[in-house]
């Protein structure tokens, strides 16, 4: 399987923070942001990752990550020109995908707690075309919401919905295979003006294409102040706790 971070977006949800750096430079805890979703991929035993980068500062992102080999990594990098959405970044990787399946992890996400190596692996071996991690939230307006029918399937999601039907929301781990860059091909921008990636999602739930989990780890993203300071307390929480020590090593210098 292969890999990529989305690194782009304009972060203005983080101002002053971000007027002029990246968000995903950012301190969580004890390491850089953009640390965690590179050390969740690395986690499932992914090699190959390509970094989507786009906004402020993206040249200390490279200089910051570097080849990757520091993490056990191949790192390749692309520029993304504007905050057109998620599905817009990931369909930037289209080359580097090639024919492997892959998994995309968004660069504000923060997973500790609980490696997904098995779940990668699952995605790869079986039949389904895409899929994404489930996580019980207080505030889903935030995010993407999944409406669920009596049996508990997944039959559809919402973005941002002023009128949330669950409490579980996608989080931004997407696993997916070529096929998708088709389908994003396909989309129209939203009324943000983005391409959304519930909008891929949702194209594969219709003949149960779409295989979700919940994720039973600690997951939160980075993305406003109060969600960047519960991602430090996290990471700082699991630290203490000694749970999954990040699996990859720390670059110097
Ligand atoms: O965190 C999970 C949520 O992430 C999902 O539940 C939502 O369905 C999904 O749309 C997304 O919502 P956000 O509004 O929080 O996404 P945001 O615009 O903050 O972007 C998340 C990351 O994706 C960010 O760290 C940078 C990257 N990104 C975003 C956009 C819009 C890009 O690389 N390029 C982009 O154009």
């Amino acid at each position: 399987m292969k890999g990529i971070v989305l690194a782009g977006g304009t972060a203005t949800r983080l101002y002053p923070l971000t007027i002029v750096t990246n968000k995903h430079l950012l301190p969580i805890y004890d390491r850089p942001m953009i640390y965690y979703p590179i050390e969740t991929l690395a986690g499932m035993g992914i090699r190959e990752v390509m970094v989507v980068v786009g906004g402020k500062s993206v040249g200390d992102i490279v200089e910051l990550l570097a080849d990757g080999s520091a993490f056990g990594l191949e790192l390749t990098y692309r520029y993304q020109s504007g905050a057109l959405g998620i599905a817009h970044a990931i369909g930037l990787a289209r080359d580097f995908v090639g024919d492997d399946a892959f998994c995309c992890v968004l660069g504000d996400n923060i997973l500790r707690g609980r490696a997904l190596a098995d779940v990668a692996a699952e995605f790869e071996a079986g039949a389904f075309d895409a899929g994404t991690l489930l996580y019980q939230v207080p505030d889903p307006e935030r995010f993407g919401v999944a409406e669920v029918d009596v049996h508990g399937r997944v039959v559809g999601f919402e973005e941002k919905p002023e009128r949330p039907k669950s409490d579980l929301i996608p989080i931004g781990v997407y696993f997916l295979r070529p096929d998708a860059f088709e389908v994003i091909e396909g989309l129209a921008p939203s009324g943000r003006g983005e391409l959304e990636i519930t909008d891929v999602l949702n194209h594969y739930i219709p003949n149960g294409r779409l295989f979700t989990r919940i994720y039973d780890g600690h997951w939160t993203d980075a993305g406003t102040v109060p969600s960047l300071l519960r991602a430090a307390e996290l990471a700082a929480a699991d630290d203490a706790a000694g749970r999954l020590a990040p699996p990859t090593a720390r670059p110097v210098g």
